[in-house]
């Protein structure tokens, strides 16, 4: 694959100097690889987090959405086998102290070896003999590999012992499978029928980085779709076929996307098959945007085996009871919305001079129009004429700084797809100008058609 026209350091230098992305906490020195959506990225998220609400839960017949809690009982996290297995392997660098997760440190050597494939002491010993080189100080000398419980832990009330430890919880899955017979019997689902949810996850991630393609603290759009046993392979099948269709939808370039279906010796035991979708990000290559994972009855039924509640569904048809299998489409919210801002940043040379355009989907911009005054003296008029027309329907902004040449810079930097400017002949000929982002091309547009003439523009 060719390398990218924009590296990503600059693409992410915009994304915090225009107001996407924050470093968090930063009048304190920020805290490593932890970021805060600023206006224009929270209204992005917003949108994105929409579209998919409308693609997945909105048209679908058979979809049913929860918010379930963050900390649950510490017992699922048992069930699930994340306290005996989420662990990273961790090794350090004894010569400079550098810190890495060692599967990776292997991977990136050794490409020709499959680390999903080795245990902890096959991989301990390889780095142990030598083979394997600090990236940092060059030196081959390291601490011995040991696992790292990767979620957080906290205490619930007044006691911080082991009886009270609680977790953050690393994925939000958990929540819909356990709430699975609370949905099925109050909303009187029959199979084949989704729960899904949108919400935040914690991972304690021993490399975080890459701004916000790997955090501490991220947000997963995820569904559980369960079915009858049997038909694993026609909702595989038909999930990853929505998938595809929402990533096309949202604009993400085909050229950068790619399905990678898991190796036999990846999945686990219980799985029929995963598939991630990956994105080719600017500088730093191929990286996991989201997972259609294909678990069987393996979740429902540990869960209904550790606690002891019957999870099984009785078949209306049949009369039998049994434990649905279940399909798992997970989408990472910040890396998608990462993923598209990549996408979407460019610059061209505009008479002798470096226009950056957003070129994001036009129902993903953080503002859809900007109000724009030509002069100072217009603000009041402008205002009143545009603001509580247009405001309702359209996310608008009203800016009055700088010239009128600057501020189209400004809102083609931000991905804003129309600017309507209004001028000295406003008032006469109830008229303003419209300038689309991407072709610059401006419109004279009666003030009473812009509701109708902008609806039929984001419709296209
Ligand atoms: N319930 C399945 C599950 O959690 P996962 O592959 O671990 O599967 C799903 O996570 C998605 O969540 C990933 O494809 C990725 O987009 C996102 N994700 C996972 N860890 C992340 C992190 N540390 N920072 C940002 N996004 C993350």
């Amino acid at each position: 694959m060719e390398e990218r026209k924009y590296p990503f350091e600059k693409i992410t230098t915009h994304l915090i100097t225009s107001g996407f992305v924050y470093p968090s906490s930063e009048i304190y020195g920020g805290l490593s690889n932890t970021w805060d959506y600023g206006p224009l990225g929270d209204a992005c998220k917003n949108k994105l987090k929409k579209i998919w609400r409308d693609h997945f839960v909105k048209t679908k017949m058979n979809m049913f959405e929860i918010d379930p809690a963050i900390i649950m009982n510490p017992k699922v996290w048992v069930a699930t086998g994340h306290v005996a297995n989420f662990h990273d392997p961790l090794v350090d660098c004894k010569h400079c102290h550098a810190r890495f997760r060692a599967d990776k440190l292997i991977k990136d050597q050794k490409p020709e070896l499959d680390t999903d494939g080795m245990t902890t002491e096959q991989m301990d010993t390889l780095i142990q003999s030598g083979e394997i080189k600090c990236p940092e100080c060059g030196e081959n000398h390291f601490t011995p590999l040991r696992q790292f419980q990767m979620m957080f832990k906290t205490f619930i009330g007044v006691d911080e012992n082991e009886a009270s430890v609680a977790y953050l919880r690393p994925e939000t899955a958990q929540g819909l499978f356990v709430n699975f017979k609370n949905v099925q019997r109050t909303q009187r689902a029959k199979l084949p029928f989704g729960i899904c949810d949108i919400g935040k996850a914690f991972r304690n991630e021993i490399t975080p980085g890459n701004f916000t393609f790997r955090t501490r603290e991220f947000e997963q759009m995820e569904i559980e779709f369960f079915f009858k046993p049997g038909e694993d392979q026609q909702w595989f099948s038909y999930w990853k076929d929505e998938c595809l269709s929402f990533v096309n939808k949202i604009g993400l370039k085909m050229d950068y996307l790619r399905f990678r279906d898991h190796e036999p010796t990846e999945l686990a035991f219980y799985s029929k098959g995963t598939t991630d979708i990956e994105y080719y990000f600017p500088t730093l290559g191929w990286g996991e945007l989201m997972g259609i994972a294909s678990r069987t009855d393996y979740d429902l039924g540990r869960h209904q085996a550790s606690s002891s509640q019957d999870l099984t569904y009785l078949d209306p048809e049949t009369n039998q009871r049994y434990l649905p299998h279940v399909v798992e489409p997970s989408f990472g919210c910040d890396r998608l919305l990462l993923a598209l801002l990549c996408d979407a940043y460019d610059e061209e040379e505009v008479k002798g001079e470096t226009r950056i355009v957003l070129r994001l989907h036009k129902n993903l911009a953080p503002y859809q129009i900007a109000i724009l005054p030509l002069s100072n003296k217009l603000n009041d008029e402008a205002q009143k004429a545009l603001w509580p027309l247009l405001s309702p329907v359209f996310d608008s902004i009203f800016d009055t700084t700088g010239s009128i040449g600057k501020r189209y810079r400004r809102e083609d930097a931000i991905g804003t797809p129309y600017c309507l400017t209004y001028d000295f002949d406003s008032s006469k000929d109830a008229s303003v100008t419209v300038r689309d982002r991407d072709s610059m091309v401006q419109e004279r547009v009666k003030i009473a058609d812009l509701k109708a003439y902008l609806a039929t523009k984001f419709a296209e």
